[in-house]
């Protein structure tokens, strides 16, 4: 960048020359870095989200006249058919091993509950080995190459911020096994945080604050870093959307995928029955349109939230996991539109690091200034068809959130250990137990040994002799 000089005139028509109040003091290096930081902000994108959401709340939920629970397709395990669930089954199967499917893990946030000094997906997630859970979704995919003959692309999307250390693990671990050539890793958007005025930030004298742009930009980098591309070349028309904190996750689950391609749906997702009103999981509802559409918890009202069936069951149970199926060209179209035609921002008022008139560095106590992100569940009303398929929250979802308490790298480990010894003692392994079905002592089911219960009993019937389930035992 050397044209500095119009760089700088378009700052200031867009009313944002503070950006470069402290230029005459930097020096070249510093001046680059700032003027490269500039010139990758859309200014039009920014003033206009900042006119829109400055004097808002900022949420951009749905209208919630005339809303009505969504549509889902129960679990055979909670009255759904078997039969259906079969068929799903086979039509996702086939579509692995035609090689339609990809598997994609946003892992551009912050992690800023967990307070983990690395990013996420390196976090050490099992109760034994310890492995991260970058390898616990390695082996997944692992396991799947293996039963459906393919190499499964694997697309990881990073942030600025962690993109080379991501990158550096999976290569000091040699990529758990996989190909190399078949994991990529692209970086997320980014976007200026703006004080309650509007103005975009600095977060030193030659850095602009910017952030990641949500789990929502996702469809904007894939467009932008040519992986969508990359998939049509490669016949692939279907990714398998999952988040990097959760180890439970059925990374590529053929029933799932094949409910998606059965409706022809661009955008699908999973759900679990939500587990009291006020959990911290959006709700899928219907609008008074007929589309699908997430509302956040914090902006469900309490009577809705609350409300029953005759059966007693919550009336807006479905709860949103963060487990989707996308449809390539799906992603195209949305991803390849600017904010008025693809997701819309939102605005979460934050405290941001930044300096003051003098230079100074200001760590603010209190929210200073706004984010702006995008959520890949707004793609849900912009879909054709979507379909929303449940799933148990056992098998299926513990994430690792925050340090301690709810949904820590201790309730996590937890609900494997109950996973794998529920599988155990449907295969007639005895088992000590306290009454939450937590065993005694840790052990550990590879995903390469089985990811399901129904691959559990498979191997373990064809073992022999069998392994004594004790502490420490790993079956892989
Ligand atoms: P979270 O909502 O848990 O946010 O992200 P976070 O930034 O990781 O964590 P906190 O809130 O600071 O503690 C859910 C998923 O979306 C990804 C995360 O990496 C995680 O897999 N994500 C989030 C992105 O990929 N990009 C973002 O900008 C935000």
């Amino acid at each position: 960048m050397n044209d500095y000089g119009s760089l700088k005139q378009r700052f200031e028509a867009a009313g944002q020359e503070q950006v470069f109040a402290f230029w005459e003091s930097l020096k070249a290096g510093e001046r680059r870095r700032l003027a490269d930081e500039a010139a990758s902000i859309d200014l039009e994108e920014v003033n206009r989200l900042s006119k829109r959401l400055l004097h808002n709340s900022g949420s951009n939920a749905p209208g919630l006249d005339g809303l009505e629970p969504a549509p889902h397709v129960p679990h055979p395990a909670h009255g759904g058919d078997a039969a259906v669930w079969k068929e799903a089954h086979a039509r996702g199967a086939k579509a692995l091993r035609d090689g339609r499917v990809a598997a994609f893990t946003v892992a551009g946030g912050q992690g800023t509950r967990l307070g983990y000094d690395a990013p996420k997906g390196t976090f050490p997630a099992t109760p034994v080995r310890r492995i991260s859970l970058y390898q616990v979704f390695a082996e997944k995919i692992l396991a799947a190459n293996r039963k459906y003959g393919v190499h499964i692309p694997w697309y990881i999307m990073t942030s600025h911020q962690n993109h080379e250390a991501t990158q550096a693990f999976f290569d000091d671990n040699r990529f758990f096994g996989l190909a190399p050539a078949t994991v990529s890793f692209f970086r997320q958007g980014r976007m200026p945080a703006v004080d309650f005025q509007g103005k975009i930030m600095l977060e030193s004298k030659c850095t602009i604050a910017l952030n990641p742009d949500g789990h929502g930009g996702a469809l904007r980098a894939l467009v932008r870093s040519g992986s969508v591309d990359a998939m049509e070349e490669a016949g692939i028309d279907i990714m398998s959307y999952f988040q990097v904190d959760n180890p439970l996750v059925h990374c590529i689950d053929p029933a799932f995928i094949g409910f998606h391609i059965e409706s022809s749906a661009e955008f699908s997702s999973k759900m679990v029955p939500k587990a009291y009103p006020g959990e911290k999981l959006g709700h899928f509802c219907r609008d008074k349109e007929g589309r699908l559409v997430v509302i956040e918890y914090s902006d469900m009202p309490e009577e809705l939230a609350e409300a029953t069936d005759a059966d007693g069951q919550l009336r807006f149970r479905a709860g949103n996991i963060a487990i989707h199926t996308l449809g390539r060209d799906f992603v195209r179209r949305v991803g390849s539109g600017r904010s008025q035609s693809g997701l819309p921002f939102h605005r979460a008022d934050k405290k941001i690091a930044t300096v003051d008139s003098r230079g100074e560095p200001i760590r603010p106590e209190s929210p200073n200034g706004i984010k702006f992100e995008m959520f890949v569940f707004d793609a849900l009303p912009l879909a054709r068809d979507p379909v929303i398929v449940e799933t148990l929250r056992p098998e299926e979802f513990s994430p690792i959130k925050n340090a301690e308490g709810v949904d820590s790298p201790e309730t996590s480990r937890n609900d494997q250990l109950r996973q794998w010894t529920r599988w155990a003692r449907a295969a007639r392994v005895d088992i000590p137990c306290d009454d939450s079905g937590l065993p005694e002592f840790a052990w550990e089911v590879s995903p390469l040994f089985a990811d399901t219960e129904g691959e559990f009993l498979n191997k373990w019937h064809g073992l022999n002799p069998k392994p004594a389930i004790e502490s420490g035992v790993v079956l892989r």
